[in-house]
């Protein structure tokens, strides 16, 4: 992990870096709104981060100076947008250190890249009696591809269980992955307990069966470096719009091989390399898997969103995001009938604090921080498995990234204590 120094860090005392929030805040226009009469404190980042200008420009600019559709025309701007749209697909793949841009397919988010592999590689792959092994604290978008998957073949979808201090108990998931296994899928990182799973781990078991391994990067990739070749993954999932770039664009990366023997699974423009009344052949990876225009400005800002994240320094983030995690956690003790989710070791877990209260409901809680112009979400944060295993239908969760600060984690605790002291008076 690289702790280099950046004009976005700042040294410490003892010789490590921190982000230097003032000047990353700077580049955010958003953090300067007024929400009911505060400067907003912004905490709901699991769900979607705010965006630098760097980016928001990037958008602008392309529209405003080489919008054109990309790989079909001999013009020049059509020539500049395929340039910086195939520009952003390296920049990317070079951000995940995958071993070639050919393995990089822009989706709508991790969602869709999901759904390519369960459709694409799970119907050619997936057998009746077969099994998919993912776990049990995962987001609905790598449960219910795997239930739909299943359903179509006959296959059975087996849960990891969470243990007490919220990780994955690994020596189950040792007994679940068999030789029946065809996939195991797993989140890197929970956006409700905030647990770092072991995808690596997981990987060498599931390759041992002959099985693939999918991660689930959509809450690790903004956050932490992700190595596709260091996890030993096949397949990693994210969504731009967690990680500073825009919303409707996301990134499956697939092994090069895997996908050169997958079928598509849309079809039409550019996804084809000859198309005759009788048929049609497919073009090379990655364009096999994008069919139709695609999303050519999002992809744009992802690039950008991509230069900024790698000025900051991959490593400077997760640090900085580690440490605003460990001070909520130590804040949170203070909090009387507060419950804080997931591993109570700052070390195993990332810069997010779920939590719920013995009497107050979370949207209650969501609602007053709100007024105090802090921004958390409240509910089952698309994870109801795992939080109904926890007795409860609904919790709230606070989020941190590049540009929180830990005044700001000052503000959410005192609003905390303000909220559930009025609805205790009620
Ligand atoms: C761990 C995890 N996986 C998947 C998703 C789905 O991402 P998207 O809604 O961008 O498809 C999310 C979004 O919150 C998530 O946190």
């Amino acid at each position: 992990m690289t702790h280099a120094r950046s004009k976005y860090s700042r040294g410490t005392p003892s010789g490590g870096t921190l982000l230097d929030t003032a000047r990353i805040r700077a580049d955010f226009p958003i953090l300067n709104r007024q929400v009911n009469g505060r400067t907003l404190i912004y905490l709901d980042n699991a769900a979607t981060s705010q965006k630098p200008r760097h980016v928001i420009q990037s958008i602008v600019d392309y529209y405003e100076r080489y919008n054109a559709n990309v790989h079909r025309g001999v013009h020049t701007l059509s020539v500049e947008a395929t340039d910086v749209y195939e520009e952003a697909r390296r920049k990317v793949a070079r951000f995940i250190n995958a071993p070639s841009e050919k393995s990089v397919i822009w989706t709508r988010n991790t969602s869709e890249a999901i759904n390519l592999i369960a459709y694409s590689w799970g119907d050619a792959n997936v057998g009746e009696g077969d099994n998919i092994v993912t776990t049990a604290m995962e987001h609905h978008s790598d449960i219910v591809p795997w239930q739909q998957l299943a359903r179509r073949k006959g296959a059975q979808v087996r849960y990891i269980p969470v243990g007490r201090q919220g990780a994955l108990d690994m020596a189950v998931a040792r007994n679940l992955i068999d030789r029946r296994t065809k996939l195991v899928a797993a989140m890197h990182a929970s956006n409700v307990l905030g647990t770092i799973n072991p995808v690596g781990e997981l990987a060498l078991i599931a390759h041992a069966v002959g099985a693939l391994m999918l991660v689930d990067g959509a809450q690790s990739v903004p956050s932490m470096p992700v190595d596709v070749q260091a996890l030993g993954c096949d397949f990693l999932a994210f969504s731009a719009h967690k990680m500073c770039g825009p919303t409707g664009i996301g990134v499956l990366y697939g092994r090069e091989d895997v996908m050169e023997r997958m079928q598509p699974w849309m079809f039409g423009g550019d996804m084809i390399s000859e198309v005759t009344y009788e048929g049609a052949k497919w073009n090379d990876l990655p364009y096999k898997f994008e069919a139709g225009t695609p999303n050519i400005a999002d992809a744009i800002a992802t690039g950008a969103a991509v230069d900024y994240l790698d000025e900051l320094g991959m490593g400077n983030v997760w640090a900085h995001e580690q440490a605003l995690g460990a001070y909520a956690l130590e804040r949170f003790k203070e909090l009387e009938e507060f419950h804080v989710m997931g591993p109570r070791d700052p070390g195993l877990r990332g810069g997010l604090v779920s939590f719920f209260h013995d009497t107050v409901h979370p949207h209650d809680l969501g609602q007053a921080l709100d007024r105090m112009g802090i921004a958390i979400r409240t509910g089952h944060h698309c994870a109801m498995p795992l939080v109904r295993g926890h007795g409860i239908a609904a919790a709230a969760r606070a989020s941190f990234y590049i540009y929180n600060t830990e005044a700001e984690i000052d503000a959410l605790i005192d609003g905390l204590k303000d909220a559930a002291g009025y609805f205790a008076r009620k």
